[in-house]
């Protein structure tokens, strides 16, 4: 299995949006077998709580299951089990890696570097606007997708 977790600074905006739509491709594209997918906050503030409500609107909008996302906080054990941990910004990426105590590990990626983007997924807690965070973590899913293609030789 090759297990995938999103890290956002709360957990209730882009990394759940962004583990509903990965896994959304993921079954579209028949992988759901081979790929596990998950999210996690840097910070502690909302363990146990649903997505924000312009996260849940977004999903909605699309067809995109919202079931099972819920608010937890990045553990020490995450890093030996996920393969890829995907930060939305670079915050995130300091975050992320003081916590792992991992200052520069290959598996720690921010999203959009794999993509054409500008860099970091701007904050819709904060923006206000969904709408862009979904279209530029929809085309970070598919780059991502391409990579983990790429790199385990899947078809
Ligand atoms: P997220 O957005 O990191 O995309 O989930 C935020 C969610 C909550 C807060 C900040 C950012 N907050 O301050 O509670």
């Amino acid at each position: 299995m090759i297990r995938v977790l999103f890290v956002c600074l709360g957990n209730i905006c882009r990394s759940p949006m962004a583990e509903a739509m990965f896994r959304n491709l993921v079954q579209k594209k028949g992988l759901n077998g081979r790929i596990e997918v998950d999210s996690a906050a840097t910070s502690s503030w909302h363990i146990g709580s649903p997505p924000h409500k312009g996260t849940l609107a977004k999903l909605k909008e699309y067809n995109i299951s919202s079931e099972g996302l819920s608010g937890r906080q990045l553990d020490a054990a995450d890093f030996e089990k996920f393969d890829y941990i995907i930060g939305m910004d670079e915050s995130n990426i300091t975050n992320i890696r003081d916590m792992l105590g991992q200052p520069d590990h290959p598996k720690i990626l921010r999203f959009l570097d794999l993509t054409e983007h500008q860099k970091d997924v701007p904050d819709p807690y904060y923006t206000g606007d969904f709408q862009e965070t979904y279209d530029l973590v929809l085309d970070g899913c598919a780059a991502l997708l391409e990579k983990i293609r790429a790199d385990h030789a899947l078809g």
